[in-house]
C-alpha cells in the first residue's frame, strides 16, 4: 500500500496550501504534480501549454502519475486541476477532493495579493465565464473519483487538516 494522500480539485481551491500545511503537521513530504512536470521538462506550465498544447501536457500528467504509482509512498500529493483524469489515480493513493463553490474559488484567486501572476500562470483560467464552464463540467467527476470529499469553503486551515487526518487515519 502506497499510503499516499492525493489532493484533487479545481484550480485555485487551495490544494498546494493544504498539502504544505498537512506536510508540516504530519512530517510527511509534499509534492505537487505541476512542480514535478516543470522540473521534468525545465519549462513553466504556461509555456508547455503554449508551445506543445494541452494534449501534450495531459501526457506529462499521465507520465507523472505512473512515476508516483511506481515509486512514491507516504507522501502528500497536490495535483493540477485536470490531474484527476489520469488512468491510475486510485492506484496512487487515497483521493481527497477539496470542494468549494466556483464564486468562492474565483474570489480567492482574483482577490489575492498576487492575483495577476496566479491568473497568468493558469492557461485554462482565462475568464470568469470560461473557468466557470470548466468548473461545471468537472465538479461531478471530482466527486466521483474521490474517496473522501472535504468542503474547504470559508473554513480554517486547521479545521480542514484535522478533518483530513481524522478521515484518512494518517499521523
Ligand atoms: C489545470 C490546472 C493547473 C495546471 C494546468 C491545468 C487544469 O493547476 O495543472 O494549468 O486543467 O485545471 P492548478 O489546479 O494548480 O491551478
Amino acid at each position: 500500500m502506497s499510503n499516499n494522500i492525493i489532493l484533487v480539485g479545481f484550480m485555485g481551491v487551495g490544494k498546494g496550501t493544504v498539502a504544505r500545511a498537512l506536510s508540516g503537521k504530519t512530517g510527511r513530504y509534499a509534492v505537487d504534480t505541476d512542480d514535478l512536470i516543470e522540473s521534468l521538462t525545465n519549462k513553466k506550465i504556461k509555456k508547455i501549454f503554449k508551445k506543445k498544447g494541452e494534449e501534450y501536457f495531459r501526457q506529462l500528467e499521465q507520465r507523472t502519475a505512473n512515476w508516483l504509482e511506481c515509486c512514491v509512498k507516504d507522501t502528500i500529493v497536490s495535483t493540477g486541476g485536470g490531474f484527476y483524469k489520469v488512468k491510475n489515480l486510485k492506484k496512487i493513493g487515497t483521493v481527497i477532493y477539496l470542494k468549494a463553490d466556483f464564486d468562492w474559488i474565483y474570489e480567492r484567486i482574483t482577490k489575492s495579493p498576487n492575483a495577476k501572476s496566479k491568473i497568468k500562470k493558469r492557461p485554462l483560467f482565462k475568464s470568469y465565464k470560461d473557468a466557470k464552464t470548466l468548473y461545471n463540467e468537472r465538479s461531478q467527476a471530482y466527486e466521483e473519483v474521490a474517496d473522501i470529499t472535504v468542503n474547504v469553503q470559508n473554513r480554517d486551515l486547521d479545521d480542514i487538516l484535522n478533518e483530513i487526518i481524522e478521515k484518512t487515519n494518517i499521523s
